[in-house]
């Protein structure tokens, strides 16, 4: 990034939406009060809104100011400021909005200008053309866009073709909200800038790995969304898998923009495929009943209040996946990685477990094997499980104890939201955090066996109740080879 931040326009469509408050406000409020944005950058929010800039600027100091850390008024006042709002008809028949925006962005030409797209993936294509069609995309122009990318991989190609028509690869920003937490970074970090764990990270060392991203939440409002897309599009297909490339991949050249993007895609495409029968042996789905979630009584998926009425397609979706995936090369071979994803779990936890083989021959009773636990989130560090003598005389009697590294306690420095971090990556250029083409579309070749096998299933998701830990059948998964799921830190 650039010492001095150069003026920019953001132009976010769906400017209004969840996603626009509840992330990229916030985030883009962090900034500018870190002295993160130039004094020109305009943040311009697009929807069908029929909001005008005022009552724009009045929604997000309603909305945003609760929850950030406003301890200046002038820098708040400043940051609204910078807001405007613009009412859009992506269908391109009401020129009104697109006569406004070319009014606003004319003579600013030169900044760079960034299309941030927090809206359906099924408006991205309609919306770059109109973007196009009304003369605005430059050449320091960037475009954004938010998962899920398609629905399966035909989708994906065909919306990567719609943006591919009008914008270079090089201008497309993927986003994975994952790939800007802390904890991912770090991990990077803790295997390429420290020498000891290359050596054993491998099959040889280590006897399997477990990603999960569990989450207490349910999704109530939020089913026209959900219906259609499930756990596994939601998060397997971006979130854990961008988690597995990072702890499966080989060391790359450079930690530059298309070294570590190689990387990854070649850990996506050395995923075996999991088809036909092998769907039931491999995956687990599940949705959650009511139930007792932090002591209170939550109603099942079927019944969460929501302005769309459950249907057939409500039965059908997981709100909970886990997969026994395998890395087929020989760094991984026969080395089963666990990935789990749920809502309405009994704790929010999202991490990462190396879990070792146990030592070769044990001289001691009650030795257990090592394990490192990367943290993402809440708290987020890392863990080495160590064997050690519990202190006193007599027989030796081993007790595995952490090394343990806390971000909050060693760093005092504030942890940048993810966002706050990938949209200073997008202003500054820079796309080494976000996905490539190929990587999506390699992540959807390996996920559409899967959901065209639980689609063309009678059989339901497997019930859970809220507040546990996912169906009987996720435990079953693990269980099989003599293995557990990791629980004892997640709460
Ligand atoms: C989003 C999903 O991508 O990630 C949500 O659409 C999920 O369903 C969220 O709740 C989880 O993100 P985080 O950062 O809270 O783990």
């Amino acid at each position: 990034m650039s010492e001095t931040p150069q003026p920019a326009d953001l132009i976010v469509f769906g400017g209004t939406g969840d996603l626009s408050m509840r992330k990229l406000l916030p985030a883009l409020y962090h900034a500018d009060r870190d002295g993160l944005l130039a004094a020109e950058t305009r943040i311009i929010a697009m929807s069908r809104g029929g909001l005008d800039d005022d009552d724009f600027r009045g929604k997000v100091d309603a909305e945003v100011r609760g929850s950030v850390p406003v301890d200046d008024l002038a820098t708040w006042q400043r940051f609204l400021a910078r807001l405007h709002h613009v009412t859009i008809d992506i269908s391109g028949e009401d020129h009104t909005g697109w006569a406004r925006i070319t009014a606003l962005l004319a003579g600013h030409e030169q900044r760079d200008r960034v299309f941030y797209l927090a809206s359906p993936p099924m408006t991205f294509g309609p919306f770059c053309r109109q973007v196009h069609r009304a003369g605005l995309v430059t050449p320091a122009s960037r475009v954004v866009l938010e998962k899920p990318l398609g629905r399966d991989l035909a989708s994906a190609q065909h919306i990567n073709d719609e943006v591919g028509a009008i914008f270079h690869e090089r201008q497309i920003f993927r986003i994975d909200h994952y790939l800007g937490k802390e904890t991912v970074q770090n991990l990077l970090v803790l295997r390429f800038a420290n020498a000891f764990l290359e050596p054993i990270w491998n099959s040889l060392w280590i006897d399997h790995v477990q990603i999960t991203a569990a989450e207490t939440v349910g999704t109530p409002g939020r089913r026209g969304y959900y219906d259609h897309a499930g756990a596994l599009r939601d998060m397997v297909q971006n979130h854990l898998l961008q988690l597995l490339c990072l702890v499966a991949m080989e060391p790359p050249s450079r930690n530059d923009r298309e070294s570590v993007r190689d990387e990854k895609v070649k850990v996506l495409e050395s995923l075996r495929p999991i088809t036909g029968g092998e769907v039931d042996r491999f995956t687990v789905r599940g949705q959650y009943t009511a139930g007792v979630s932090g002591g209170v009584q939550v109603p099942g998926y079927l019944d969460e209040p929501d302005s769309t009425p459950p249907t057939e397609a409500s039965q059908r979706v997981e709100t909970f996946a886990a997969i026994r995936a395998e890395v087929k090369n020989w760094r991984w071979a026969g080395v089963p990685f666990y990935l789990r994803t749920g809502k309405r779990m009994p704790y929010r936890s999202s991490e990462i477990v190396v879990q070792f083989k146990d030592v070769p021959h044990s001289i001691f009773p009650g030795s257990a094997p090592n394990r490192l636990v990367l943290r993402l989130q809440p708290s987020e560090g890392i863990r080495l499980h160590l064997m050690a003598k519990e202190p006193g005389a007599g027989e030796v009697a081993l007790k595995p104890v952490p090394l343990s590294l806390s971000f909050a306690e060693t760093f005092t420095a504030r942890v940048p939201d993810a966002y706050e971090r990938l949209l200073m990556d997008v202003l500054a250029g820079n796309p080494t955090l976000f996905m490539r083409r190929d990587e999506v579309e390699a992540a959807w070749r390996w996920i559409d066996p899967i959901l065209s096998e639980w689609e063309s299933q009678s059989l339901l998701p497997e019930p859970y109740p809220a507040g546990t830990a996912g169906p009987a059948g996720a435990h079953e998964l693990l269980a099989r080879s003599g293995r557990a799921w990791h629980e004892e830190e997640s709460r």
